[in-house]
């Protein structure tokens, strides 16, 4: 029930209770999604780790089933950790994923549908001479670093190439292997990719995209049309890298001034993201795990922990620089009871209240325009932008912004979290900020408070800004800029929960701005379990 359970999600997937981290292997088979998990049977602490297994229809709705890949075989006995699905010819998946054998070392193992005429793909058999990548004393893969294959793609030459995360003191790397069979495998000479200090690879992607257009690829295409990207897993963030994946050489080149990791799918709380391509609506969709930030006892209480964040549509942005991220449309199956504001002004230090919506459960979509006339706070420094969002939250006030939504507020705002835009000049240029405060989101202390910040490449002269928050209930994902920055956060309210949860619109800055549009839903809950 809602009142014992203020903080469980309505239409994020989570199965009926315990412990889960990233998402595994998901596919489309047979016209169905499925998903895996790093899931702990047994209870809401990280541990026990099986691959937990729901499908769903439509990326909303979801069924859970039993766990598909748990530990059985001496190469997986002590854990089955992340991996990835691939499609081999004649459309039958097969699983890679890491095993923590009876030695503790981290393995690649293979599993397969025991009957592929079960349209729920329930059982799963592990090839018996598992596992089909480990460290030997010959290879010096660190044993406690070589894990999270991705899915496999096709080489020029018809053999079958995979990453494995991995790492050489602090440079981390993604390692190739190759194989004819999907079997043997053998692994490459050089590293696939690596970037100094950037610590263990956990998790890496590997895809293409479009150069144009937001339609998705299966992963191995390549060719004039198409743009590679590799993400990683490091430092608590999912970061990518834009380039070319040159065939014939089997390497990795990215674009100029992109060879480390400088963007990032999600500036907020999102990792171990993986996506694969669904056949059905010819997209490439994203999964992301969004872990708790509150205490170890309070997840206890709870029963549960971790969320998958809302499936988002990914894409290269046209102007080739970066990709954008949106919720997939089925979401907004959900939508119910619209409320519009009429265009208006929001004056410099106006609250503006969105009333006749179920705040906690809710989708809402504004954008502002800016004067023109208006000179913005010179920025004289860069600034890492989570660090600019912490100093100047919601009340500081500057000539443009912050301006933005309250969301999750209590009725007389003793609690509130705020995502706002806040504009800089910064070397003659308009530099717009995008940030989620969650310094004021709950009386509760014992939570993390931390406050996210990106920059959003828009231009406010010639473009509106736009902002896309989804709540629900101890979650926000907000997209800035028609998906061009992606911020995701955890609150846990004390008193903004349920229908006690307003919404705002506020301008703090002292310039007045334009909203140009203001659209609400309430969010129905989603079938879930
Ligand atoms: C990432 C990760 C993976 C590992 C799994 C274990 O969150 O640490 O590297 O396979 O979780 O649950």
């Amino acid at each position: 029930d809602s009142n014992d359970q203020p903080y469980r999600t309505a239409y994020h997937f989570q199965p009926p209770k315990n412990w889960i981290n990233d998402p595994n292997g998901p596919m489309r088979y047979g016209g169905l999604y499925h998903l895996f998990y790093q899931y702990n049977p047994k209870g809401a602490v990280w541990g026990n780790i099986v691959w937990g297994h729901s499908v769903s229809k439509d990326l909303v709705n979801w069924t859970t089933l039993d766990p598909a890949i748990f530990p059985s075989q001496p190469s997986d006995i002590n854990g089955c950790w992340s991996g990835s699905t691939t499609l081999l010819p004649g459309n039958k998946p097969a699983i890679l994923y890491t095993g923590i054998d009876s030695m503790k070392n981290e393995v690649q193992n293979l599993a397969k549908p025991k009957n592929l005429s079960d349209p729920f793909l329930r059982e799963w058999d592990k090839f018996p001479q598992n596992p089909v990548m480990q460290p030997t004393s010959d290879n010096k893969i660190v044993p406690d670093s070589f894990r999270d294959p991705t899915t496999a793609w096709l080489g020029q030459d018809g053999h079958w190439r995979v990453l494995v995360g991995s790492r050489r003191r602090t440079r981390g790397m993604a390692l190739l292997y190759r194989s004819k069979d999907f079997v043997n495998w053998v692994q490459a000479k050089h590293p696939f990719y690596s970037t100094k200090d950037s610590g263990m690879w956990e998790c890496p992607d590997f895809f293409p995209v479009l150069k144009n257009g937001q339609l998705g690829v299966e992963t191995s295409v390549n060719g004039d049309d198409v743009r590679h990207v590799l993400k990683a897993s490091l430092k608590g963030h999912d970061d990518y890298i834009i380039g070319n994946y040159n065939t014939a050489k089997d390497v990795f080149v990215p674009d100029k001034g992109f060879d480390e990791f400088v963007l990032r799918f999600d500036y907020g709380k999102y990792y171990a993201s993986k996506s694969f391509f669904d056949d059905g609506k010819k997209r490439r969709v994203l999964l992301g795990w969004v872990d708790e930030s509150s205490s170890e006892a309070d997840d206890i209480k709870k029963g549960w922990s971790g969320i998958i964040a809302i499936p988002r549509a990914i894409w290269l942005h046209r102007s080739g620089k970066q990709l954008v991220q949106w919720p997939v449309m089925e979401i907004e199956k959900l939508r119910a009871n619209p409320v519009s504001l009429p265009p208006q002004v929001l004056k410099g230090g106006q609250l503006l209240q969105i009333n006749g919506v179920t705040a906690t459960q809710a989708d809402v979509e504004i954008s502002f325009e800016v004067s023109k006339l208006i000179e913005a706070e010179v920025l004289e420094n860069w600034t890492d932008p989570q660090i600019l969002c912490s100093q100047k939250g919601s009340s500081i006030k500057s000539e443009l912004g912050p301006f933005g939504l309250l969301v999750f507020a209590s009725e007389g705002l003793e609690e509130f979290t705020s995502v706002f835009f806040r504009i800089f000049k910064y070397q003659n240029k308009n530099l717009v900020l995008l940030c989620s405060d969650q310094s004021r989101s709950s009386l509760n202390k014992d939570n993390g408070l931390t406050t996210y910040g990106a920059f959003v490449d828009v231009e406010p002269l010639h473009e509106q800004l736009s902002l896309r928050t989804l709540t629900d209930h101890s979650v926000l994902e907000s997209f800035g800029g028609e998906g061009r920055a992606c911020i995701t956060a955890r609150v846990y309210p004390t008193l903004a929960i349920n229908d006690k949860a307003q919404l705002y619109a506020f301008n703090n800055g002292t310039a007045d701005v334009n909203i140009t549009r203001l659209n609400v839903w309430s969010m129905k809950k989603a079938q879930i379990n």
